[in-house]
């Protein structure tokens, strides 16, 4: 079958922007996207870059934009993506830094694992029932499957808009040492405050495409949820992710609903630098009728949801 593919291609030497191209070309049942790039480069154009290695969605290194979605070429199937899609369009990972064609910079990505520190702290080991195995120990939460190839990162929203956020990958591999039994307690009080500033996980939005895009199911948004989640269990509660968290909890556990008129105060609290801060936004709200009462009304069945609210609490697994 004689396939179009569209090729975003850049050669920095001599384009200024990148430019799509597009190649016609015949392609075998059961062929993957790497398999028929690789064939593109030996037949078609030998000045295709591409970074491929183990072709078997092991080393992580053949991630792209396939089709408008983050995937790994050497096990994406060119009949299935036909199927769904009508079309081949293949293009680097968004929000790196392209070398060329489809070979990007994965520099900040390095750095960012770097900087969570992805070792075991030495210390006096944590004690944990069943902490004995360490390999696919279940507490790693599949964590630890993480190939690094970066598909997460070109598909995360924040990532898109503020380049020094830690990034799920990143993020997920400072779940895993938390989760890992060897590691020692004041290490991971110690890894959990370094990812409390700005760019670390209360940046997160919960979008989920991290989750949605990730090839060995590593599921990132659920790391960040977890080291969240360990952070207030550890009294790490002044961030304004972690206010922000808490009031809306607490509001829906007094109110049945979340307020708007009292949740920037949850957030801000009472500081006058605070307020003066949310003023313009309380103007705004209040001249749109956004603004509801502060005091809220009691929903019926309030004292139900309370209820459900205190069971899911005392059925949540301990961090
Ligand atoms: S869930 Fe969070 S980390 Fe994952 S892609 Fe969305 S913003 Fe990024
Ligand atoms: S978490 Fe998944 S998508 Fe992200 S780098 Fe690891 S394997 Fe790739
Ligand atoms: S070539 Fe190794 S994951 Fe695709």
């Amino acid at each position: 079958m004689r396939l179009t593919f569209t090729i975003q291609r850049f050669n920095p030497e001599v384009d200024s922007t990148a430019h799509p191209q597009e190649i016609r070309f015949d392609v075998g049942r059961g062929m993957t996207v790497l398999d028929a790039l690789i064939r593109i480069k030996q037949e078609c154009d030998g000045s295709l870059a591409l970074r491929y290695s183990c072709r078997s969605a092991i080393c992580g290194s053949c991630a792209m934009t396939i089709n408008g979605s983050e995937k790994l070429a050497c096990r994406t199937s060119l009949r299935k993506e036909l199927e769904r899609h009508g079309q081949i369009t293949v293009a680097p990972l968004r929000n790196f830094p392209v070398i060329k064609d489809l070979v990007v910079d994965m520099a900040p990505f390095w750095r960012k694992i770097r900087d969570v520190q992805p070792w075991l702290s030495p210390g006096s080991a944590r004690r944990r029932e069943g902490g004995g195995g360490v390999h696919s120990h279940p507490q790693f939460h599949n964590v630890d499957a993480c190939i690094m190839c970066g598909a997460c990162v070109a598909a995360c929203t924040v990532h898109e808009v503020s380049k020094e956020f830690a990034g799920p990958a990143a993020l997920a591999k400072a779940d895993r040492f938390l989760s890992d039994p060897r590691e020692a307690r004041a290490s991971t009080k110690a890894r959990l405050s370094a990812l409390q500033g700005e760019h670390g996980i209360w940046d997160c939005t919960r979008c989920n495409f991290c989750v949605e895009v990730c090839p060995k199911d590593v599921q990132p948004m659920e790391a960040i949820i977890r080291l969240r989640r360990a952070s207030l269990e550890r009294g790490m509660t002044t961030t304004g992710g972690a206010r922000h968290i808490l009031g809306f909890a607490s509001l829906v556990e007094q109110q049945g609903r979340l307020n708007e008129a009292l949740m920037p105060l949850k957030v801000v609290g009472l500081a006058p630098r605070g307020l003066l801060h949310i003023l313009p936004l309380g103007i705004k709200m209040f001249l749109k009728g956004k603004m509801p009462n502060p005091l809220g009304h009691a929903f019926p069945g309030l004292g139900h949801l309370k209820d459900l609210i205190r069971r899911a609490k005392r059925a949540l697994p301990p961090v």
